[in-house]
């Protein structure tokens, strides 16, 4: 029996290649490599500017920075998330304040955004659940209103466009991650896309310990040598071995996300009028694309974790994306979240099952998966 696992990276042999390149070259990080891949990004999404960081966390960590997150602000976010949304929020001193999700769509809800907003609220952080690009122009407008910035996770939205736009332009700042199981892979990775210079400009002296040389900004300057720490910043410096692994994916990403949508729609073709899966949203607006990072189906009038563990010993590695944050013990602890406070996300998760999509997937293992699926929930119904 083949195991399926539930995400996995396509590294081929051009990939291997540019890697090696830049082994036998001077630079292995700080050289030519992190600006051209920053360039590539900022041209394919339409933003002036991107900064690369060694992780996405540690880029959303910067976004937050830049942003002016200090101790006791607030950052809205929404609970169905990786922790990492909410964690650069913290690091930066912050109280993050969930808003349920909307089942329509995974994402926050934007309609209840306003509800939470106080004087303390500085970011808001919708993230593009599994891939589905949030409705953001509303949020942006709520955000104008109230004179927030909106950093935008589309960790799972690489090549997701909204009404004709890709996304990565539109909020204030949006994040990408090049972990393995995303697009795109710089093995750890991530980066900010913004249209706005003094963003980049604090995002760039965030990655590397708060440091600047730049002549035009150094307060005083005692010669060639000389640099000043401005910031309390961090090395969060990604490589060049990255960046030219990344540069390399770049050339594929349109195929990638092509060979998502097959296989997603081979899944929706197959689960659509089926008793017991509800099948993940697909956005409705016109020349709006879904990224599928995920395949996040929900189950219904049968127990998720029996279908789960029996997917699991049939060979289908699926996942669970993602416990609602406020749940986490930590969250509970430090932030006084309950359970039953975002009672739609604690439904979603009660029911979810994220099945393997990655474009290297055949369509031989999308059939296996499909026919394990009906197999399994049929015998759990
Ligand atoms: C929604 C979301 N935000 C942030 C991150 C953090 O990205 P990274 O793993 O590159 O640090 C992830 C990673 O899975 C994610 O799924």
């Amino acid at each position: 029996m083949k195991t399926i696992p539930y995400g996995s990276q396509w590294i081929d042999d051009t990939d291997i290649n540019a890697v090696c390149s830049v082994l036998k070259s001077d630079w292995l990080t700080q050289g030519p490599m992190i600006e051209r891949f920053e360039k590539e990004i900022a041209e394919y999404v339409g933003s002036r500017y991107a900064v690369a960081f060694n992780s996405g966390t540690s880029a959303l960590h910067g976004a937050m920075f830049a942003a002016g997150i200090t101790s006791g602000d607030e950052v809205i976010t929404s609970p169905i998330t990786f922790v990492a949304t909410p964690n650069s929020a913290a690091y930066q001193g912050a109280h993050p304040v969930f808003v349920d999700i909307d089942m329509g769509t995974y994402c926050i809800d934007p309609q209840c955004i306003k509800e939470v907003i106080t004087e303390k609220t500085k970011v808001i952080a919708p993230v593009d659940m599994a891939g589905y690009p949030v409705d953001l122009p509303v949020i942006m407008e709520i955000a104008a209103d109230h004179d927030v910035v909106v950093i935008e996770d589309a960790a799972h939205a690489l090549g997701a466009m909204r009404e004709g736009t890709r996304v990565g332009s539109e909020a204030d700042m949006t994040m990408f991650s090049f972990h393995p199981v995303k697009h795109i892979t710089t093995g750890e990775g991530g980066i900010i896309t913004t249209n706005r210079e003094d963003f980049a400009e604090r995002l760039q002296l965030f990655r590397s310990h708060g440091i600047t040389k730049d002549p035009r900004r150094l307060i005083k300057n005692d010669g060639p040598w000389y640099y000043e720490m401005q910031e309390l910043g961090y090395n969060y410096r990604i490589t060049d071995l990255q960046c030219a692994l990344g540069l390399s994916q770049m050339k594929k990403l349109e195929h990638f996300i092509a060979r998502r949508n097959v296989i997603a729609k081979m899944y929706n073709d197959a689960f659509r009028d089926r008793p017991n899966i509800i099948i993940p949203p697909v956005p409705k607006a016109a020349q709006s694309r879904h990224a599928y990072h995920l395949y996040p189906i929900r189950v219904s009038g049968i127990d998720r974790k029996s279908v789960f563990l029996d997917l699991r010993e049939q060979g289908i590695f699926c996942q669970v994306h993602y416990i609602p944050v406020h749940l986490q013990p930590y969250y509970q602890e430090v932030f006084g979240y309950r359970e039953g406070d975002y009672p739609i996300a604690e439904e979603y998760y009660r029911a979810e099952i994220s099945l393997p999509m990655f474009p290297r997937m055949t369509d031989d293992d999308v059939t296996q998966v499909i026919t394990t699926v009906q197999k399994v929930i049929q015998g759990n119904s």
